[in-house]
């Protein structure tokens, strides 16, 4: 059976204007997610990951540009099934008909998306009025259980609690309480543990991943953490530099690699089993994208660089029917290059603990 697409992004193109200059900072993207999977969004700091998601839930800042590209997103209504390019959709159609409704999001730092002077009963409440103008009572009644469901006691009595009175843990759970009140297809967490002490970020991950399970939605899933990727993703996209530089399924990714860059990624990963802990780091930086980029934008930080990759941008190289990379060391007049061999004596180590 072939699998249905929620979403679909298409040569997505986004620069930002500052005051040295404009940015660009999503140079060709291209993306897809399927219903029902969740899909982890990998790579440094900078390379886009955050701006990428927020152009699907069309909350960039002002001085934010889409130059190019297609988001389309699928979803049924009224028995029928749509499929919107949400780039087309004005601001406010966006904010009625899929922001907060259809897709909905988890940032960071849960006060950012909490109203500090609201409680939390009427801010769980509030999207459920607003966008399907469910009664009061009804509503109650669906944040209580929402309430319980991301692990809340006494839910009776935090509906009328204000965020400062909740620990950043419950905070949390209160804001993915919120994303769900809508029932939305789509869930977007952006880095949703990173503001949380370790004990409490392995729980909101279970949670993240048992309601994925249970309500069977779709999840985009930003980490720099790569063990928390192999924890709840599907598939995984690693960005840099603005585009897309190798997708594939979980498994793919962490025992395939293709793509230099996702080498150094898994080898900066730290390695529970070994006493290691000189911890390798991909050398240099990201490249400055005020400039226009040259050839291959990881060219200057990749040992295995040859003198095309200074010149040309390397296609996205099919490998399998899901595993895709952008090197030219997948053209097939290049020299065959292995990954490092720390790295696969890792891989070949994880799979044995795997069986
Ligand atoms: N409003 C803005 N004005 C100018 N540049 C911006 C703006 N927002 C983001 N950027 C730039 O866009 C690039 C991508 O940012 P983004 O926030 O998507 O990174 P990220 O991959 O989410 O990184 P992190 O892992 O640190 O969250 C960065 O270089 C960032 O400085
Ligand atoms: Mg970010």
């Amino acid at each position: 059976m072939e699998k249905e697409k929620i979403l679909a992004i298409k040569d997505l193109s986004i620069s930002f204007h500052t005051s040295a200059g404009v940015v660009n900072v999503i140079r060709g993207m291209n993306l897809s997610l399927y219903k029902g999977e969740t899909l982890a969004i990998v790579g440094e700091s900078g390379s886009g990951k955050s701006v990428t998601v927020k152009a699907i839930m069309g909350i960039l800042s002002n001085n934010g540009k889409i130059n190019d590209g297609e988001i389309h997103f699928t979803y049924q209504k009224d028995g029928e099934i749509i499929n919107q390019d949400l780039l087309k959709l004005s601001k406010k159609e966006k904010r009625k008909q899929i922001s907060g409704k259809r897709i909905a999001m988890v940032f960071q730092d849960p006060m950012t998306s909490l109203n500090p002077t609201m409680t939390i009963g009427a801010q769980i409440m509030e999207g459920m009025i607003y966008h399907y103008k469910t009664p009061k009572k009804e509503a109650y009644q669906k944040a209580i259980n929402l309430l319980e469901l991301v692990g809340i006691t006494d839910p009776e009595k935090r509906m009328k609690n204000y965020p400062h009175q909740l620990s950043g843990g419950m905070r949390q759970r209160v804001v993915i309480a919120t994303a769900l009140a809508c029932d939305p297809d789509l869930l977007i967490c952006d880095e949703p543990t990173t503001a949380l002490d370790v004990t409490i970020q392995a729980k909101i991950l279970e949670l993240i991943k048992d309601i994925q399970k249970k309500m069977g939605i779709s999840v985009i899933y930003i980490t720099h953490d790569l063990g928390v990727v192999a924890k709840v993703a599907d598939y995984v996209a690693v960005m840099y530099a603005g585009k897309v530089v190798e997708k594939g399924t979980t498994d793919e990714i962490f025992y395939e690699p293709r793509h230099p860059y996702t080498w150094g990624l898994l080898s900066a990963m730290p390695d529970l089993n070994s006493n290691d802990d000189k911890l390798y780091t991909i050398p240099g930086s990201p490249p400055n994208l005020l400039h226009q980029v040259n050839g291959d934008s990881f060219a200057p930080r990749n040992a295995f660089a040859m003198n095309i990759d200074l010149r040309e941008e390397p296609p996205m190289f099919k490998i399998t029917d899901t595993h895709y990379a952008a090197t030219w060391l997948l053209h097939e007049n290049a020299p065959k290059v292995e990954m490092p061999s720390e790295l696969r004596n890792r891989i070949e180590y994880m799979l044995k603990e795997e069986k």
